[in-house]
């Protein structure tokens, strides 16, 4: 089974076909800025041209950074403000003549990272966070997603944490790892307090780099480890909720999540023996 993947983030968009079994894309990926301003017509047309550029026609999924209920946009923190009230999968299945599912960003790669990568077989709550325009989170219990948590924008020290903990604000800043790790550790830690979760999954581009900084994390519980999907994990994570989303009709991909064996990425998950 095959899927095409948009993964659109607040610095760039990428895309490529995904086997959705093996959770691997069966394409190198083709990646775009993010237009300035990114408004929904700007962003529409990325998605159109790397829709074309592959010259695909099947199902297709695509990520949005904020969050996104029934395909439409709720907010928008790191795009145009245009974004939120925006019928998402209305606007992409126009320009690319398919049907586009949607889902969150982080919500997409943790989707993947539960099924293939680094929460492969965890069952009890796992947190993924991904770090970079923003901070995203995937809320995992017993394998089914909880959508649109939004834990990037909790409240640490009266601000936004996302200001303190993404990757752009070490970038603004020109904090080096030490200091950033500090930020990320105290955010860690105010989540840890809120959730007890059993393993934290680190993602987005940041994750790389995971050796230089997750060692400097101190005062949390959990197990922490890189995403193993990294960049690719949002892809992969639109192309299974789209496939999940065709075969239920249903636009709710926590709801998806748990709907058991009659969607296919639950069916290849068991079937893979996770
Ligand atoms: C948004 C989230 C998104 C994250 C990562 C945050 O600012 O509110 O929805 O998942 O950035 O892109």
């Amino acid at each position: 089974m095959q899927a095409f993947g948009i993964d659109i983030g607040g610095t760039g968009i990428k895309a490529a076909p995904v086997d959705i079994a093996a959770g691997t894309l069966l394409a190198e990926r083709k990646k775009i800025a993010t237009p300035r301003p990114a408004t929904p017509d700007a962003v529409a047309e990325v998605v159109r041209e790397l829709t074309r550029a592959f010259g695909w026609t099947g199902i297709t999924g695509a990520t949005f950074p904020g969050v996104v209920t029934n395909g439409t946009v709720r907010t928008a923190a790191n795009v145009d403000k245009a974004w939120i009230g925006t019928d998402a999968a209305a606007l992409f299945g126009k320009v690319t003549g398919s049907d586009v599912s949607v889902l969150n960003d982080a919500d997409a790669a943790g989707v993947a990272e539960m099924t293939f990568g680094a929460g492969k077989g965890e069952r009890g709550t796992v947190l993924m966070l991904t770090f970079g325009t923003g901070v995203g989170s995937a809320l995992f219990s017993g394998g089914s997603l909880v959508p649109n948590t939004e834990l990037g924008h909790v409240e640490i020290r009266g601000k936004d944490a996302e200001s303190r903990a993404s990757e752009r604000g070490k970038q603004e800043h020109g904090w080096g790892w030490k200091d950033w790790a500090q930020r990320v550790g105290e955010y860690m830690q105010q989540i840890e307090a809120l959730l007890s979760p059993d393993l934290i999954i680190v993602g987005g581009g940041i994750s790389k780099e995971a050796d230089k900084w997750l060692p400097l994390l101190t005062g949390i519980r959990a197990r922490i480890v890189p995403a193993a999907l990294q960049n690719d994990a949002g892809i992969v994570g639109a192309a299974m909720a789209a496939t999940a989303m065709a075969e239920t009709g249903i636009t709710t991909p926590g709801v998806v999540a748990a709907a058991g064996p009659t969607t296919s990425w639950t069916t290849t998950h068991q079937a893979a023996g996770n």
